[in-house]
């Protein structure tokens, strides 16, 4: 990739400013665990796997910059920020297992001393880090054979490097196909209200040199109905343990339409993102943003004063729509209670 969606700068965490893409590519310091929790809520990095690995390093940050050497102390202070942390988003379950990966650490410091402890948090916000990148690289390895030249391929929302440490999840696999020399094209819906879409999936194909056409979200019926589109694939925020899958608001209606034309949907996640302590994707919580992200656009009205708007960031597509789920542990099919327990979830 030409560019780095997280960085960790030793007392800072670099990241690539989302809400300025595509017209600015410029980069944001957080010197504080408050200023990256700021940035995960107002959307500077978002994506499931991006944001657990941004509020890990918010956590190793804040971590290097408690003076205290109080492990009672400095164990407290350290839980109110994982606490912080915690609540800046609430659907993308990658931010908690995160989190409860630096909480581990931390409870050893009654054990080891403030100074080890320290020392594992960084390294354990690192691996976080890094195991993302390896991870997204298998995901594409399993995902790319159900990629072929000629192939119209859609996806929706950003499930790209910018949604996780690197490389991608959904596009991921179209990058592993394009490494092989398949040949094909890319549709991007658009990806209302956020064009999560449109600002950043397009801009990532572009940069990667990647054949794509930008659509609205409410053009992919007529897209699938001609006959250009062979294989659906999205991202996901939180998967329950029944394989109904939470990803960014019209991924459920894409489902559907891929139903009623026969079209292969897919879903590309790593294991951290299966919940196994749903039952179903009805106890998914979802994230409710703010109305004026439908009722304007960068600040600017497009509807009437006084409408009301309904803005859920997420909705749940049943199992019983998706053809597989790639993760790093190979392609689970159906039924997924048991094939996703058997992968360890
Ligand atoms: O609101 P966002 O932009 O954080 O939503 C992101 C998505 O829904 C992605 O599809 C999902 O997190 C998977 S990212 C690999």
């Amino acid at each position: 990739m030409k560019f780095k969606t997280i960085e960790w700068k030793g007392d800072r965490v670099r990241m690539l400013d989302q809400r300025r893409l595509p017209q600015e590519v410029r980069y944001l310091d957080c010197r504080s665990a408050s200023s990256v929790a700021e940035a995960i809520r107002t959307m500077a990095i978002r994506g499931a796997p991006a944001i657990g690995v941004a509020a890990a390093m918010g956590i190793a940050l804040a971590a290097k910059r408690i003076r205290s050497n109080q492990p009672k102390m400095f164990q407290k202070n350290l839980e109110r920020v994982c606490d912080e942390m915690s609540q800046t988003r609430p659907t993308a379950v990658n931010l908690f297992w995160a989190v409860n990966r630096m909480k581990k650490m931390l409870n050893l410091v009654h054990v080891d001393g403030v100074e080890k402890t320290r020392h594992r948090l960084i390294q354990e916000a690192l691996r976080i880090y890094k195991e993302d990148v390896e991870i997204n690289k298998k995901i594409g390895e399993n995902g790319k054979r159900l990629i072929h030249s000629g192939d119209g391929i859609l996806t929706h929302c950003n499930a790209g490097a910018l949604a996780t440490g690197g490389f991608g999840t959904a596009l991921g696999v179209i990058y592993a196909a394009r490494d092989e020399g398949k040949q094909f094209e890319v549709f991007v819906d658009e990806t209302r209200p956020m064009l999560q879409g449109c600002r950043l999936t397009a801009w990532e194909l572009v940069q990667e040199k990647i054949p794509a056409t930008l659509i609205t979200d409410n053009m992919a019926g007529v897209l699938m109905k001609k006959g250009l589109v062979n294989l659906v694939v999205v991202g996901a925020d939180r998967i329950a343990r029944n394989g109904d899958t939470a990803n960014k608001i019209g991924t459920y209606s894409l489902a559907i339409l891929s139903k009623a034309h026969g079209i292969p949907f897919y879903v590309a996640a790593p294991t951290s993102t299966l919940d196994p302590s749903l039952v179903s994707g009805e106890e998914i919580p979802i994230e409710e943003r703010d109305m004026a992200e439908v009722t304007h656009f960068r600040g600017y009205p497009i509807a009437p004063k006084g409408v009301k708007a309904f803005n859920p960031a997420f909705d749940v597509t049943p199992h019983s729509l998706i053809h597989g789920i790639i993760t790093e542990k190979g392609i689970i099919g159906k039924p997924y209670e048991r094939n996703l327990k058997r992968i360890g979830a």
